[in-house]
């Protein structure tokens, strides 16, 4: 048994129908060890995004605060995990900007809790138990900071200088994960991963809301002059990476994830307008490309991000399958056909926040 933690959210609801799919793939129909999915289901976090997991035999959903002690500790007695695999997080840098409560009670103070619940069920656990005990807390790139446009890539021995309250409280989590190893001897792993893309991303991200936003002939606003670079990566290939530490990596060791894939938003955008042109041309022949319109930039928004994941590709054997091309012309697809599960997650509040951050300011320009 393992636990996920945030498993109804982007990446997330990926692994978890990555990890139960294998139960039914392996070869010789031994199960794969049961899931059990903590999550608090805030406005990203979709159980719509598991319909399809729901009624598999290995699959439990509890819904709650990776912060409540009380509980987190009832489940750990109750499932006796050999893993945790900490997806939950507050994870979108514009809602950090606006306000920064959330970031800093689930990313900081909810991973502290979890890891004080979790430090008190690993010393109770027999040494072979301990032994193949392990913690995986998912970590972001973005606690580097901004790379200049000719600096080499991020390694693990970058120094962390995060500059968005959202990158601040993951660097804080990522001290936190690093002190249990240190002080506690807690098996824990870190991993810290490029921009993610691919089915079930919430439309408040550049990719999904630029389909969107195309697909129903508003905006497509670029921040800034668009030439910001982003390293991005498959989620599927996220997902493979993470089972790959989970599997063998070395226990108090962080590993960076990324797919050597770097764009400027301009050239995602383009990118994801050339493939609308062709997949769904609009009505009036217009391209896609005529929707962009360049609106005022993020506050301290970060110029570059770039991993290099050497590490993990000669330690681990790891390597992404996807490139850009083929992982945002399968992300399309998977959109145009799934435009029902957009809609269901495009609740109340989240029309509210286009309103704050697109509407209500009109920063669109149009
Ligand atoms: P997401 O916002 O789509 O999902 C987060 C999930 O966590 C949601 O299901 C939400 O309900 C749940 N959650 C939030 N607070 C919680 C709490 N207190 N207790 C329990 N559950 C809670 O995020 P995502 O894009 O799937 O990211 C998952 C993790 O990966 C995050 O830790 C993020 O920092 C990290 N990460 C994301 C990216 C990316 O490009 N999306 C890249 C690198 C790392
Ligand atoms: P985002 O998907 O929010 O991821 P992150 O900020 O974690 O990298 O944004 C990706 C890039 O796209 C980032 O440089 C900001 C930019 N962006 C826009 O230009 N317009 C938008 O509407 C959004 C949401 C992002």
């Amino acid at each position: 048994m393992i636990i996920v933690t945030g498993g109804a959210g982007f990446i997330g609801c990926n692994f978890i129908r990555d990890w139960l799919g294998e139960t039914f793939f392996v070869p010789d129909n031994r199960a794969q060890a049961g899931l059990l999915n903590l999550d608090k289901l805030t406005y990203a976090g979709n159980l719509k995004s598991l319909a399809d997991v729901e009624s598999n035999p290995q699959y439990r959903f509890v819904r709650g605060d990776i912060g409540d002690r009380a509980l987190v500790g009832r489940l750990l007695a109750e499932a006796k995990p050999t893993a945790i695999v900490n997806f939950a997080a507050e994870s979108h840098v514009d809602r950090s900007i606006a306000g920064a409560d959330e970031f800093i009670q689930t990313n900081i103070v909810g991973t502290f809790n979890l890891l004080e619940e979790v430090r008190g069920y690993f010393a109770q656990l027999s040494a072979d138990e301990k032994q193949a005990f392990r913690f995986l807390h998912v970590s972001t790139d973005e606690v580097y900071g901004s790379l200049g446009m000719h600096e080499a890539a991020f390694s693990e021995k970058r120094q962390y200088e995060p500059n968005s309250p959202y990158s601040a409280s993951k660097a804080a989590s990522d001290h936190l994960v690093r002190a249990y190893h240190h002080t506690y001897g807690l098996p824990t792993l870190t991993t810290n991963c490029s921009n993610n893309y691919g089915p079930y991303h919430f439309p408040e991200k550049l990719i999904p809301l630029m389909i969107q936003n195309a697909l129903q002939g508003k905006p497509l606003p670029v921040y800034g002059d668009g030439k910001n670079v982003r390293d991005w990566l498959y989620v599927a290939d996220h997902c493979s990476a993470i089972r790959a530490v989970l599997a063998n990596g070395r226990v108090g060791e962080t590993y960076n994830i990324g797919g050597r894939n770097e764009r400027t938003n301009m050239e995602v955008v383009n990118t994801v307008c050339a493939l609308l042109d062709e997949l769904r041309p609009r009505a009036d022949g217009k391209h896609y490309n005529s929707q962009i319109t360049f609106v005022k930039d993020r506050l301290g928004h970060d110029r570059r991000y770039a991993i290099d994941a050497t590490k993990l590709e000669t330690e681990l054997g790891w390597h992404a399958q996807e490139t850009f091309e083929t992982g945002i012309r399968k992300t399309i697809a998977w959109y145009l056909n799934n435009q029902d599960w957009v809609q269901s997650v495009a609740s109340g509040e989240y029309m509210k926040w286009l309103d704050v951050q697109y509407g209500a300011n009109d920063r669109s320009g149009l």
